[in-house]
């Protein structure tokens, strides 16, 4: 399995499912570092543009390059809707592999966990030695890794949440199953969403895979790539990093 796949089937209930985890802890903190810098911005994997938009009404422009056609279709429809056509730029592209010129963006961000979705050590050393290329002279790499994956127990079709999808309210459940590949260090999760009841539900099923390395683990990373890391952060507000963080957060800038 490739960490690129499940996102086209999880596209319709990422909203949702987010509403309820995620949230919009991490807004603040990205409309932050966006802010402090001169230039567009490229953000990793934007997904259904969660982080994309409200950094964008900061009045930066921002890049959002994903993978999974239909996450960009929900991002393309909510920049229509909010008219910030002319500061948010969708490509439709892999992270490992970033179609932009030298130099281009004074701040690449990774919000939530999307360098979690290189599943392989391979895909890790091409993306941060593409990102080392496009940042420009001192221009900085910020990344979350969502922290608690790698703790997470492991369970078998579970009911792990219940509501309502859309505008029509339908009834929606996702039953989920968890497993950890400790040597490779990935979390797998099964996913089973049901919409409707009874005899009418539709079924839809789909697997996304995440690798956690550790904080030091991805600081070695980055200074292989050629980045110097000045910061790590352990909560949104810029407190420091220590083992028992529940955020883990690297700011790594091109020496
Ligand atoms: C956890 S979501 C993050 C979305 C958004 N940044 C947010 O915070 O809500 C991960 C996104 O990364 C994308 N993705 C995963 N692997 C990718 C790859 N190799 N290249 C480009 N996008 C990728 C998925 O399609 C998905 O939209």
């Amino acid at each position: 399995m490739d960490g690129h796949e499940g996102w086209d089937d999880y596209a319709p209930y990422y909203d949702w499912e987010n509403a309820q985890t995620v949230g919009r802890r991490d807004i603040a903190f990205w409309q932050r570092m966006a802010s402090a810098v001169d230039g567009p911005v490229l953000e990793l994997g934007c997904g259904t543009g969660r982080v994309a938009l409200p950094v964008a009404r900061q009045g930066v422009t921002v890049v959002g390059i994903d993978r999974s056609a239909p996450m960009l279709d929900r991002a393309r429809t909510r920049v229509k809707r909010a008219r910030l056509q002319s500061r948010i730029h969708l490509v439709r592209g892999d992270i490992r592999h970033l179609p932009f010129p030298n130099r281009s963006f004074p701040l690449v961000m990774a919000p939530y966990g999307i360098l979690q979705s290189l599943l392989v050590e391979r895909d890790l050393t091409r993306t941060l030695a593409a990102v080392t290329r496009v940042l420009t002279r001192k221009g900085t790499f910020g990344l979350e890794l969502v922290a608690d994956l790698p703790a997470w127990d492991e369970y078998s079709r579970r009911v792990s949440m219940r509501g309502k999808l859309g505008p029509s309210g339908k009834p929606v459940t996702l039953f989920e199953s968890v497993t950890q590949d400790r040597r490779r260090h990935i979390t797998r999760f099964d996913q089973e969403f049901v919409e409707g009841r009874g005899k009418d539900a539709v079924h839809r099923q789909f697997n996304l895979a995440f690798r956690t390395l550790t904080v030091p683990q991805m600081v070695r990373r980055l200074e292989t790539a050629g980045l110097e890391v000045s910061a790590l952060l352990g909560d949104y507000q810029g407190g420091p990093w220590d083992l028992r963080a529940e955020v883990w957060i690297i700011l790594a800038r091109r020496g």
